[in-house]
């Protein structure tokens, strides 16, 4: 049975598959072969990949949380910010204990990565990978610089918006989310083709990160916020599968 959780109230709230990006969406090329060409087939889950492997708090390392300074010690080129937000469930309860990995591309736009193919210069002191576990209260927060965009092979001119991959690992390591998030005010968001496979306009402002001038620290860094909302724990499985989820 692949339908929604039992809500804390004991409603009912079915999985709304329009809110994802779809499969197939050529002005995006890659997702021309990458798509599936056939009929999903449905896998059963196996205690192993639910419980296990896991991780725990001692995995992070002091600057884990810190892209300006974790490569090198040194500060990495460009204007600092910091990325902050909660990570929930659907229902608004906190996910704690639920790590974050992130990479990104230096402020010039380019990655540090052997396969990068764009002219813009690296930066000696940025890395561009971090992580970071939420709070009790399903808090996160991390420093860095704001990415710059960078061009991509796909049509004639195709820009990325300036944006941060995100990695959430649940409970174990087969759960994994993965997600990007975009800066407010950022013109290429609309023209991008891959932004553009999520066809909901709300879905695409989830994924929009407001500048948040609260969090702002003075004379150091802006401050965006990005909310992550998971998909609730799915309780009506527990009744078809004794292993739960
Ligand atoms: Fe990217």
């Amino acid at each position: 049975m692949d339908d929604g959780p039992v809500t804390p109230m004991g409603g009912y709230a079915a999985r709304d598959r329009a809110w994802q990006p779809v499969a197939l969406h050529p002005p995006y090329k890659t997702s021309v072969k990458r798509s599936p060409q056939a009929a999903l087939l449905s896998f059963p889950a196996t205690a192993g990949e639910i419980t296990g492997p896991v991780f725990g708090h001692g995995i992070i390392g002091p600057q884990d949380n810190d892209l300006i300074h974790n490569f090198t010690g040194e500060s990495a080129i460009g204007p600092r910010i910091v990325v902050h937000g909660r990570v929930q469930d659907q229902f608004g309860r906190p996910i704690a204990g639920a790590l974050l990995e992130v990479w990104q591309a230096n402020a010039g736009g380019r990655y540090r990565h052997r396969k990068e193919g764009y002219v813009a210069a690296l930066d000696p002191n940025f890395g561009g990978c971090g992580r970071v576990m939420t709070d009790a209260q399903g808090g996160y927060e991390f420093r860095t610089v704001m990415p710059g965009p960078y061009p991509w092979p796909n049509g004639m001119n195709d820009w990325r918006p300036a944006h941060i991959h995100f990695s959430v690992f649940g409970h174990g390591f087969a759960q994994r989310l993965i997600t990007q998030t975009y800066f407010e005010g950022d013109p290429l968001i609309a023209r991008c083709p891959i932004v553009g496979a999520i066809q909901n306009p709300d879905a695409v402002r989830s994924l929009i990160a407001p500048l948040d001038m609260a969090r702002t620290v003075p004379m150091d860094a802006r401050a965006y916020r990005f909310d992550i909302v998971l998909r609730g724990r799915r309780q009506t499985a527990f009744e078809t599968r004794p292993e739960g989820l």
